[in-house]
């Protein structure tokens, strides 16, 4: 990895993020479950530049908690949203010492990769630029700054939007709004823009008019829309979040991953995939999944926060949600089976239709197959839990345990009121209520209602 050692980044995270008309602030939005700013930082963080400044304002507290607070960030603080412009006064105290580029992006444009920002440095070094700007042709260019260039062709200046008359709104291209600027250039500079516009804000792109009347070099380096879309609705942040996820999507195919009808499947950030596991229509992994080698999932699984050893399947519309939930190599939840946190299966569990798991580890080999509720329980190897069994675990105010050790038989439609313990090759007949511990070996049972036959009795029948 080149490192950009005499490297600024500023990151202008302090807008209002008003069209988004939510009470999150605008880069917290997620897109595939990293906050919007998280996907520019980690962009940035791939240059090693000197340092990364975020400009925040009003929600500084809550922007820093929800991206765990990284080390290699100073905050800048914006008191109010006055522009880009301003925006980018405010970080000049967090710059690092003896820089030669500052890039600016916007928290906002979460599909920028390290290649379009180390292309926009080497573009403004080898001109000896006061800046490169990445410039781009989107679907609809409304909301965006337009370019205009002069008769040969130079940029002569950005023109937003809210000032731009029909002229000027009909051009294609625009400012994706990322910026690398010579150092001397924008410090020099940024103090001598003017509120004179239809916003009253200092925007930062009135620095190109500003470099040309300086005759000093502007370079615009193009970029397709699917690297610059800037996310200012909740329309945007849709498409956004479709870009970016063909773009993983196919990264996972050519690791090795099958992927089914991607259109429908969802993969998070935080997913890890292995060779070989198969990923059928409607499945969403979401949170931080890791999926072992030789997986099959789904059609429509849902994962959430789960861990996946080699060769587990997981068959159609089974829900598993961590934190601690894991299942071994080989093991089989659904059709229809629900994992709740802290499910931990062993090898070769078979976890059935309507089956629930919570907070409870199943030993090798252990089947639980239908309709079934396991929770705070530990179960050891080889156990058959009949159908219909239930750990009565909860007594209104606190939770019981369960103990089943190895090779138990739980015949099917048994209530074992914690907390309890079934001792090592018991069985328990059908239908039981069990109060006490079983001892080890033999059968136990409850007592059973006896069973009477009426050979006279005879069905109702409709009237005709
Ligand atoms: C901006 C550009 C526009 C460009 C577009 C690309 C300006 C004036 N316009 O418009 O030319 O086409 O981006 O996406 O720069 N911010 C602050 N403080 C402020 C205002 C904004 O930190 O006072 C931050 C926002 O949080 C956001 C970024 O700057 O991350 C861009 O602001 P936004 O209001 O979205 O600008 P656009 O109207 O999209
Ligand atoms: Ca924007």
């Amino acid at each position: 990895m080149q490192a950009f050692e005499d490297l600024q980044i500023v990151v202008l995270a302090a807008g209002q993020g008003k069209r988004m008309r939510s009470r999150l602030p605008k880069v917290l939005h997620p897109v595939l479950g990293w906050p919007m700013l998280a996907h520019v930082l980690h962009a940035a963080e791939q240059l090693a530049p000197a340092g990364i400044a975020v400009v925040v304002g009003e929600h500084a507290a809550q922007i820093r908690a929800a991206l765990g607070d990284p080390a290699n960030v100073r905050w800048a603080r914006q008191e109010k949203p006055r522009g880009t412009g301003d925006a980018v006064a405010a970080s000049l105290a967090c710059w690092e010492a003896n820089i030669v580029d500052v890039l600016v992006l916007c928290g906002d444009t979460p599909l920028v990769s390290s290649a379009l920002l180390r292309s926009l440095v080497e573009a403004r070094r080898k001109h000896e630029a006061a800046l490169a700007l990445a410039v781009m042709r989107p679907q609809d260019p409304r909301g965006y700054g337009r370019i205009v260039r002069d008769a040969d062709g130079t940029i002569a200046r950005v023109v937003e939007e809210a000032d731009a008359d029909a002229k000027v709104r009909a051009i294609a291209e625009v400012n994706a709004g990322i910026y690398c600027f010579a150092a001397d250039f924008l410090r020099a500079q940024i103090s001598r823009l003017s509120a004179d516009n239809a916003q009253g804000e200092l925007y930062l792109p009135d620095l190109v008019a500003l470099a040309r009347k300086q005759q000093r070099a502007v370079v615009a380096v193009e970029v397709a829309e699917e690297e610059a879309l800037g996310v200012n609705d909740r329309v945007q942040l849709a498409r956004a979040e479709r870009i970016l996820q063909r773009r993983i999507i196919q990264e996972w195919q050519r690791k090795g991953v099958t992927i089914e009808q991607p259109e429908t499947v969802r993969i998070e950030m935080g997913v890890a995939i292995g060779e070989d596991t198969v990923i059928h229509a409607g499945c969403q992994l979401l949170g931080e999944v890791h999926i072992g080698d030789g997986c099959e999932l789904g059609p429509y699984a849902v994962l959430r926060d789960v861990w996946l050893d080699d060769g587990v399947r997981v068959l159609p519309f089974s829900v598993l949600e961590g934190p601690e939930t894991e299942l071994a190599a080989g093991a089989r939840v659904g059709p229809f089976a629900r994992l709740r946190p802290g499910a931990r299966l062993g090898e070769d569990v078979r976890v059935g239709n309507f089956v629930e798991v919570k907070n409870s580890v199943l030993g090798r080999g252990t089947k639980a197959n239908h309709l079934t509720y396991l929770g705070d329980a530990e179960i050891g190897e080889g156990c058959n839990i009949g159908a219909g069994t239930i750990t009565c675990n909860y007594d209104g105010a606190n939770k019981h345990k369960t103990v089943i050790e190895d090779d138990v038989f739980v015949g099917s439609d048994t209530k074992l009121i914690a907390p309890v313990r079934v001792g090592k090759g018991a069985t328990i007949g059908a239908g039981s209520i069990i109060t006490k511990d079983v001892p080890p070996g033999g059968l136990t049972l409850s007592a059973r209602v006896e069973q009477r036959h009426f050979p006279d009795w005879r069905r109702p029948r409709k009237k005709k």
